[in-house]
């Protein structure tokens, strides 16, 4: 069987917001293989990040594939907004979600992949009835608000139970992890059948963020 490379997603949040273009381009020249966007509202998590605004400003200069992780309370007020913005991949937390098989239908109509995101206490086996239908699940490793963070460790255990529940029905569904990742850190996420890891203080606190890029992107699985 051949190897699978991770797929890796740097996080903005983490970079210097006084000199957003250069990071931007920093990312662009690297061997990232998306950009994460955390976009937060002070309600869902106690913490604002950025919004629209800024996102249409830097949209120009982005060249690889946006995965956005919505940490909002109504994430479907903006499908249209991210639809437009050319977004890749858009991620609602299922914890704000009542209804998210309709929210899973109306991302991709708008022509997104769509991906769920779990709170660390959210057990993956919530995702049973709709795991079919989602191009990403991605599992918080830390809890959502913050960068820079400690990394729970009960999160590898939820990868394998998750990477079982994939594999058993032979989907293609990709699992993300997000919140301290680091070298360390992203290759057990990988050991255990993780796909996409997030990064943002590893990378952008890294003396050379290229290299730090560099060393996660290394990480394989069967
Ligand atoms: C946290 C965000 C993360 C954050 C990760 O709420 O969802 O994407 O940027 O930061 P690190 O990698 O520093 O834990
Ligand atoms: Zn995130």
């Amino acid at each position: 069987m051949s190897k699978r490379q991770a797929i890796i997603s740097p996080s903005l949040l983490s970079a210097n917001f006084l000199r957003l273009e250069d990071d931007v381009r920093l990312i662009n020249e690297s061997e990232a293989d998306w950009l994460h966007i955390d976009v937060m509202d002070g309600v869902f998590v106690p913490n604002i990040s950025f919004g629209f605004p800024i996102l249409e400003a830097i949209r120009p200069l982005i060249k690889k594939p946006l995965d956005v992780h919505l940490m909002i309370v109504e994430p479907m007020k903006f499908v249209r907004e991210l639809a437009t913005l050319g977004v890749d991949t858009m991620n609602v937390h299922y914890e704000v979600s009542p209804h998210l098989h309709r929210s899973i239908g109306a991302i991709k109509d708008a022509g997104m992949k769509a991906a769920v995101t779990l709170n660390p206490h959210t057990p993956v086996e919530l995702l049973t009835d709709v795991l079919d239908e989602l191009d990403m699940v991605l599992l918080m490793s830390v809890n959502p608000g913050f960068g820079g963070q400690k990394f729970i460790p009960r999160t590898i255990d939820k990868v394998r139970r998750l990477r079982q529940m994939i594999d058993e029905r032979g989907l293609s569904t990709l699992i993300e992890v997000d919140g301290g990742v680091n070298a360390k850190t992203g290759a057990d996420l990988v050991a255990a059948g993780a796909d996409v890891l997030v990064a943002g203080s590893y990378v952008f606190s890294h003396e050379d963020p290229k290299a730090a890029i560099h060393s996660l992107k290394e990480l394989t699985r069967l």
